[in-house]
């Protein structure tokens, strides 16, 4: 069975990180006998320029067909200045939408070997490992009304619109409930259910849902609360789970804490597990095509893409360990090499090269 893999690169260090990735997964699939067929195609600000919009009709057709999809990041300081219907970034929001992608897993774990690069006193982060699951096609990133007209008045108005239906939030809730079962079981339930009705009902049908997870112990808290306790005692979480909006601030939150963006994978699913896999990590133009970005994100990104979409656990485990077991032979990039390290940092490039001969010990 042939397994179709779209890579998408984007912008900045995106096409960077996609290198070795691909590498990655290429040596992996070797080893595990599996028979992955990449494609390649454009999204975002490069497809702006090249094919005049963020997401074209050729990438659109190739996510559609593919089992999954990696993408690198999108955007860069030459797309800042287009109106907000013609950014980069809607080429994310266009293939999450079309993908019926609502299911966005952010894990954040702490490598022990980088505890001191967190924001955070070291005995407050050390073993963190949060699952953060938020809402991805849904919420006030896609409600309508939506835009900024002139009011009669002549006075310029901005507007967008929070909504999510019951059956929106049950699917997401049950995801995360069976995330916390496989997990710690315990599940926090993030909204603003103090102020706003469309949060009401998401408590409401969290509350509903955990009659069929007696396993899993529920809570809810409200996102202020929520963010000051990311910060303040963070390993009291097991699961988060959160609408749009919510999740992608906490998400950046929970990042940090971590010590490096540079680490984070995400994965996007649909309700067939096809998935988009994307470091939580941005384009970061300044350093795009200098062998310096940190691939680590991106090559643990393919991992959940092996045990989320091609459905080869061990794979991804073993991608897994051998990002661990390069941390701990102390292989850094510049991003993560703060703090004590007095070693020599490793490109781009090199990084990979480590985690293939990582992969063949781990
Ligand atoms: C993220 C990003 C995106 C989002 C942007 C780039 C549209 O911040 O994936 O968290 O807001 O979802
Ligand atoms: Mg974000």
């Amino acid at each position: 069975m042939t397994h179709r893999v779209l890579l998408l690169p984007g912008d900045g260090i995106g096409p960077d990180v996609i290198e070795q990735a691909k590498r990655v997964l290429s040596r992996v699939a070797d080893i595990h006998g599996l028979d992955i067929a990449f494609e390649e195609a454009l999204i975002g600000g490069k497809a702006i320029d090249l094919e005049g919009q963020p997401y074209p009709e050729s990438t659109r057709a190739l996510a559609r067909a593919a089992d999954a999809v990696l993408l690198g990041a999108v955007g860069g300081p030459q797309w800042d200045g287009l109106p907000a219907g013609d950014r980069p970034e809607r080429g994310l929001l266009a293939i999450r939408a079309d993908l019926d992608l609502f299911c966005n897993l952010r894990p954040a774990i702490l490598f022990p070997e980088l505890a001191s690069a967190s924001s955070l006193h070291s005995h407050l982060v050390a073993g963190l490992d949060i699952l953060i699951v938020r809402e991805l096609t849904g919420g006030i990133y896609f409600g309508e009304p939506r835009g900024i007209h002139v009011r009669e008045d002549g006075i310029r108005e901005g507007l967008n619109t929070d909504r999510y239906d019951e059956s929106e939030i049950r699917r997401i809730g049950k995801l995360a409930f069976e995330a916390a079962r496989k997990r710690d079981g315990r599940l926090c339930s993030v909204d603003k259910a103090n102020v706003l009705e469309v949060t009401m009902l998401w408590r409401e049908v969290m509350q509903d849902l955990s009659s069929d997870y007696p396993d899993v112990e529920l809570s809810h808290l409200y996102v202020d609360n929520a963010a000051m306790q990311l910060v303040r005692e963070p390993k009291q979480f097991d699961v988060l789970v959160t609408g749009n909006l919510f999740g992608d601030i906490l998400s950046d939150i929970a990042a940090m804490l971590t010590g490096s963006i540079g680490m984070l994978p995400s994965a996007s699913l649909n309700s067939q597990s096809k998935g988009l896999y994307e470091p939580v990590h941005g384009s970061a133009p300044d350093i795009a095509g200098q062998d310096l970005a940190n691939p680590l994100a991106t090559i643990l990104s393919a991992a959940m893409l092996c045990r989320y979409s091609l459905r080869q656990g061990a794979a991804a485990d073993q991608i897994e360990r051998a990002v661990a077991s390069v941390l701990s032979h102390g292989h850094r990039t510049g991003d993560i090499a703060g703090g004590n390290f007095t070693g020599a940092t490793l490109g781009t490039a090199a990084m990979g090269d480590a985690v293939i001969a990582a992969l063949d010990e781990a």
